[in-house]
């Protein structure tokens, strides 16, 4: 590298740093407390909550939690935290107003007593829903110098003319091939979107580090992508080794990730455009209940690999509810399952162990499994399992709009996909439609608070590939059920018996 090239990529790294502002440590301090609740000294910082004055510490209900990451207030369940702004709280001469009260600016004192006391500047108590906060002096001073930046310091990855996104997409381990096809269609779903403007006038960008062989690797680059990286939401990564961190990591960052692949847990942060194996099953388990008849048992939940134990606790549960009694939960060890009823979870190898099984024995109880999983073993199946199996799709042809089938089929032939991998190339395609709505929605301004409240706000969003998707306030999958299919054999074939219909899920 010659000289030359070297002060154009110095000129470069600062020209794509220039955007994020740089805050000072006493700044950072101050941020974290809005944020996380948390002292920069380890000190306690404490809440006094509601007219009640019950004591929390402020990292239960930290200021961001209600007047949002970007300070510009969360109204929720009729309170209305006020937007932050320095600009409005102190600068300038005159009364201000808000929730009707009218009081004069606010200057750093008053704006300690209203933090700890809960008045304003003319006196007036503040409704109780402010929690009165108590913490050091250093701590107090730390917090007020970061509310005076609190404007201007936006969320990473918006730039005047870019947006960042991120991802973590393996090149190599059994995950590379599928990993291939996501990186395939977010590209391809990229370019289109920039190719018809970008979003508010910036161009799409995506970052894609490789998660490496384990959870610590994958842990630093998920580290990298949130900071030199500087992504404002991540879509779809594969990443199964950060599985159980990366909810809590998301929500401390409040970074926002679109398509996490059917398993994560409830968090706020994370939304997922379609239904996990746990909801599936209990559509098949609707539809059994109504048409089988096989509710009152004999009944089990078999799964093959211990990741899936956590699943089939879950189902359990939710069978329970549904009023199936008390349904065993086994992992398979080869002996053969004795009931009248199976809902199978893992892998499409061991189902086909599992059909062995029950063959020997001489048993054929109904089959209930997700087609994404045991798709590859029911061709297989000998002719006397024809309708009892019953499989779960998420989407089925005839969910295919013209639109939505033209929109895939010219992605494939641009990105050199064909159509292996239908799910994961239409979770990927759901996955960026979402955002793409969900960021246009933020408007120009965005921030990534803007965005969670945006996908949160997307209902019967129509993707030309499955049924209507939406979220909502505690609802974080689009699709929460799925079709109902039965296997025919020899063939096979494969006829619906239910259609999708959203299902009321429990916690
Ligand atoms: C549980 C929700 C909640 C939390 C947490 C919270 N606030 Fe508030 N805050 C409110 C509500 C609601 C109001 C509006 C009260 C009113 O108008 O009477 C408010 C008002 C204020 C005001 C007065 C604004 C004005 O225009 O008069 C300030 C300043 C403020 N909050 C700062 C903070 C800071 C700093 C923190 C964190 C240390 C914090 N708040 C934490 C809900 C909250």
């Amino acid at each position: 590298m010659n000289r030359w090239q070297i002060v154009l990529l110095l000129a470069l790294s600062v020209a794509q740093s220039a955007q994020a502002l740089e805050l000072n440590a006493q700044e950072l301090a101050g941020k974290r407390l809005y944020r996380e609740g948390l002292s920069a000294t380890g000190g306690e910082v404490t809440a006094w909550v509601g007219a009640a004055d019950m004591q929390v510490p402020a990292s239960v209900t930290p200021c961001a939690g209600c007047h949002g990451a970007d300070g510009q207030g969360r109204p929720e369940g009729g309170v209305r935290p006020p937007a932050l702004s320095w600009q409005r709280l102190a600068l300038g001469q005159g009364e201000r107003q808000v929730n009707g009260r009218r009081y004069p600016a606010y200057t750093e004192a008053s704006l300690a007593r209203a933090i700890e006391q809960g008045r304003d500047p003319a006196g007036q108590r503040l409704d109780p829903a402010m929690p009165r906060f108590s913490m050091a002096l250093s701590d107090r001073c730390n917090l007020i110098a970061y509310l005076k930046r609190l404007e201007a310091d936006r969320d990473p990855g918006l730039q005047a003319q870019t947006l960042r996104l991120g991802t973590l997409l393996p090149q190599a381990g059994e995950l590379a091939e599928a990993a291939q096809v996501v990186a395939a269609v977010l590209d391809g779903s990229i370019q289109q979107i920039n190719e018809q403007g970008g979003i508010h006038g910036r161009q799409v960008q995506l970052v894609t580090l490789d998660p490496g062989p384990d959870r610590a690797s994958a842990e630093q680059a998920l580290q990298r992508l949130l900071g030199e990286e500087q992504v404002f939401a991540l879509v779809m990564p594969m990443a199964p080794a950060l599985d159980e961190t990366l909810a809590a990591r998301l929500e401390q960052a409040q970074v926002p990730l679109v398509g996490a692949l059917g398993q994560a847990a409830y968090s706020r942060q994370i939304f997922e455009p379609l239904p996990g194996v746990r909801e599936q099953l209990q559509s098949v388990a609707a539809y059994a209940e109504t048409r089988l008849s096989v509710q009152q048992g004999p009944a089990q939940i078999v799964y093959s690999e211990a990741e899936q134990a956590a699943t089939a606790t879950a189902l359990q549960a939710d069978l329970r509810r549904r009023g199936w009694g008390e349904v065993p939960v086994l992992r398979f060890d080869g002996q053969a399952p004795d009931t009248l009823a199976l809902f199978y979870l893992g892998s499409a190898q061991a189902f086909e162990q599992v059909v062995e099984a029950l063959q020997a024995a001489g048993r054929a109880p109904y089959l209930f499994a997700a087609s994404s999983q045991v798709a590859g073993a029911v061709a297989r199946l000998p002719e006397q399992w024809s309708r009892r199996v019953f499989l779960a799709y998420p989407f089925i042809p005839s969910d295919w709009s013209a639109r939505g089938r033209e929109a895939l089929t010219a992605l494939r032939a641009r990105e050199g996909l064909d159509g292996r991998q239908a799910l994961l190339q239409v979770g990927a395609w759901c996955s960026m439609l979402l955002l793409e709505e969900g960021l246009k929605r933020a408007g120009r301004d965005a921030s990534r608070d803007k965005l969670v409240a945006a996908l949160e706000g997307l209902h019967d969003v129509d993707t030309g590939l499955t049924p209507p998707l939406g979220f909502g306030p505690g609802r974080r999958r689009g699709l929460d059920g799925a079709h109902v299919v039965i296997l025919e054999l020899p063939g096979p074939m494969f006829y619906p018996v239910a259609p999708y219909r959203r299902l009321e899920l429990g916690p």
